[in-house]
């Protein structure tokens, strides 16, 4: 039987929001006391649309996973590694372009969306078309079988799954494990403004890292039920962000409940449902503001490059294995 291990990781393009938690830093809680998890701070993808802004990228690497060990993921048991500085993964991607197809690359339809909302056009780097393929390496690097990701990330793991298939395939050896991926069951947080998505660029976030007063006036400002004009109409609970908010982040539910059977009836306003939202985030962010105090840049920079040299070892392992079987381990 394989031992399960995790692999996962954000891009390091900005401060972790409410939607990160939800969508994979909460199972990465949950997960850490049973299986062994690596998590990566992708400074190479992150730059594969952001060529010429090298300084945002560097200057998040460490913000990232300061925001992971503030969440709660404990350094102690959990392997934090700096992707660019294991260039065993960047072999891999090389190999692994030849087992995927041109076809199967660019009909991913996360990248497909990402393309479009980053407005490339006929500008699409083509490393940004190919970070999929580079993803399936993050993963295969240290031979990982579960990834606990966002769903948007759904195409990325059935790419990483027929990539470690052919591989095996393709050189009669089962090097790659099957990989699974973790959704989370609340699916995808919601922007403040009620967009699908929570997302740096839309400028509809809630940081991990914002102050109290920061959380109250994005709460303040968040959008409703559209066609309630007054207090006094009734309003919808259900697709209402204020609500989605509530159920996710308040756990007084007698509160919950409380607000949502009056916002039915027409019988509260506005502020109040969020005043009282902003005190059920701002209570949910002290514990994660408090253990971010106790690991400063430089505690987290040594944690980080600690963990690096320790994936380092597994990543030699794994090139050795593959450059074995494809016949270039030249003596
Ligand atoms: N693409 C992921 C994101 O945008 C980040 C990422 C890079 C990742 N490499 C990974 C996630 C490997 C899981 C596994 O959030």
């Amino acid at each position: 039987m394989i031992k399960d291990r995790i692999l996962t990781g954000e891009r390091p393009t900005g401060p972790l929001h409410l939607g990160h938690y939800v969508g994979t830093l909460k199972s990465r809680l949950e997960l850490q006391d049973r299986i062994e998890t690596f998590i990566l701070s992708a400074d190479l993808q992150a730059i594969t649309d952001n060529i010429k802004n090298p300084e945002k990228v560097r200057n998040n690497v460490f913000q990232v996973i300061q925001d992971n060990i503030a969440v709660g993921i404990d350094p102690q048991k959990v392997t934090f590694f700096i992707q660019s500085q294991i260039p065993e993964i960047a072999e891999l991607t090389m190999y692994f372009m030849n087992l995927v197809t041109h076809s199967e690359v660019i009909k991913n339809p996360t990248v497909k969306t990402e393309i479009k909302e980053k407005k490339f056009g006929s500008s699409t780097p083509f490393g940004f078309v190919a970070y999929p393929v580079s993803q399936a390496a993050d993963i295969m690097i240290v031979r990982a079988n579960t990834v606990p990701v966002g769903d948007d990330q759904k195409p990325m793991i059935e790419l990483a799954r027929i990539i470690a298939r052919r591989f095996n395939k393709t050189y009669m050896k089962e090097v790659f494990p099957e990989v699974k991926g973790i959704y989370s069951e609340v699916g995808r947080l919601v922007g403040t403004d009620g967009n699908s998505k929570m997302s740096k660029s839309l400028g509809n976030t809630i940081y991990l890292i914002d102050d109290t007063q920061t959380v109250h006036e994005k709460v303040m400002k968040m959008y409703t039920d559209p066609n309630r004009i007054r207090a006094t109409d009734p309003g919808k609970v259900e697709g209402n962000p204020v609500f989605i908010y509530h159920d996710i982040f308040n756990p007084n539910q007698e509160e919950v409940d409380d607000l949502k059977k009056r916002y039915k009836e027409g019988k509260v306003g506005d502020v109040e449902v969020k005043e009282k939202l902003s005190r059920a985030i701002n209570n949910f962010l002290e514990p994660i503001r408090e253990r971010r105090s106790k690991y400063p840049i430089d505690i987290v920079k040594d944690i980080a490059f600690e963990g690096t040299k320790r994936t380092k070892k597994e990543a030699q392992e794994t090139i050795e294995i593959v450059r074995d079987v494809m016949k270039l381990n030249y003596k």
